[in-house]
């Protein structure tokens, strides 16, 4: 089983970005974990700060893998692009948020790419990623 983790903008600050909102813990630390978690899965990483880059991500694995776990990051609630991005391929996309985005900004509330995903993962630190996982993990077993 494959499965892309793709982080969007201002992600690769985890662990220094608002630790009060986001932890103090970097992604990279955390990946490695889940690597160790799920031996039998081939999971991949990539962050990008572009909105074009991770749509050709997004195209890039979207055939051929079996999940994607997204957190588009502030693109969430402003990109039809990444939606688009979405519906062009077949891999199923969870979308993933660290924070609540519920509980802050109204202008958090609204994902544009929510129409794109099976689901939507958020509130839970970095474990929403592990959850991702073992959705995308369900899907393949249901
Ligand atoms: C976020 C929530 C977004 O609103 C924000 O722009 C982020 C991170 C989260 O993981 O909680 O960059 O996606």
């Amino acid at each position: 089983m494959k499965i892309q983790i793709i982080n969007g903008p201002n992600l690769n600050l985890l662990g220094k970005r608002e630790p009060g909102i986001y932890g103090n813990r970097g992604f990279e630390a955390y990946f490695d974990e889940l690597k160790e978690r799920y031996p039998n899965i081939e999971l991949e990483y990539f962050q990008s700060n572009h909105e074009g880059s991770m749509i050709d991500k997004i195209h890039e694995v979207g055939f051929t893998y079996d999940g994607i776990v997204l957190n588009a990051g502030a693109y969430t609630h402003t990109s039809v692009a990444l939606l688009d991005a979405l519906k062009a391929v077949q891999t199923p996309a969870i979308e993933v948020h660290i924070s609540n985005v519920h509980q802050r900004e109204e202008f958090r509330h609204k994902s544009l790419i929510s129409a794109g995903c099976k689901g939507v993962i958020c509130g839970f630190g970095l474990d929403s990623y592990r959850l991702a996982i073992e959705a995308i993990i369900n899907l393949k077993t249901l």
